[in-house]
């Protein structure tokens, strides 16, 4: 079975990739596989998790590349050179423009850690998106994996879970159950999907 090439964009901790790294272990990913890792930070501890799992990781910062157009340029060389086939962006801040959306369509996969269309879009990221869920009082939120398009957290949803806000929830522990319950599992689902639509769709899997 020739297997879907997945790259995985991400910022920070990198607990997302660590839940698809298992999954391929666990063979719950089974049609995919995590060619690659781009983290817009060379800072990311997720960069550790790739390096512990054998998987290349390259960084690609916009900060440090001066544009949108040159970050953008570097992500898309750094794609080309393994292959990939799909991404996802597992906690990965940094936007990408209409334009290289546009050059990937149903083949970007984002988590969201709200259910949209509640607590997202321009502004709605990490930490704060569940700061803004305990502020406004709601008793249910949860996460969304949905395809990337031109519209921050506008593309079509994928599969979504809800989970509960409880009492005196600190958004760090509603964070924490969000992640628990929700997009560790939530996440590689997708990825398995999408992942075995692309390999069906493949010539030599259709002889
Ligand atoms: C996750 O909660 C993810 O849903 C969120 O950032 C966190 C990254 O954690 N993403 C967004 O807010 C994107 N809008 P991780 O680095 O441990 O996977």
């Amino acid at each position: 079975m020739v297997k879907t090439k997945i790259a995985v964009l991400v910022s920070g901790g990198g607990t997302n990739l660590q839940a698809l790294l298992d999954a391929q272990r666990e063979g719950i990913l089974t049609d995919g596989e995590i060619v690659l890792v781009i983290a817009s930070n060379p800072e990311a501890y997720a960069l550790t998790r790739a390096a512990q799992a054998g998987v290349p990781g390259v960084v690609c910062s916009r900060k440090e590349l001066g544009s949108q157009e040159a970050f953008e340029e570097a992500i898309s060389r750094a794609l080309a050179d393994h292959g990939a086939e799909l991404l996802i962006l597992a906690g990965f801040m940094s936007i990408l423009s209409a334009d290289f959306t546009s050059r990937w369509p149903r083949r970007i996969l984002n988590v969201h850690p709200s259910l949209i269309p509640a607590f997202c879009g321009k502004g709605f990221y990490g930490l704060k998106v569940h700061e803004a869920a305990l502020a406004y009082g709601v008793k249910v939120t949860g996460a969304t994996v949905h395809f990337v398009n031109e519209v921050p957290d506008g593309g079509e949803i994928l599969l979504q879970k809800a989970v509960e806000v409880l009492p005196g929830d600190t958004p760090e522990d509603l964070q924490r159950r969000v992640m628990e319950q929700a997009e560790w599992n939530l996440l590689p689902q997708a990825a398995q999907m999408v992942a075995e639509e692309i390999r069906r769709e493949k010539p030599n899997e259709r002889l």
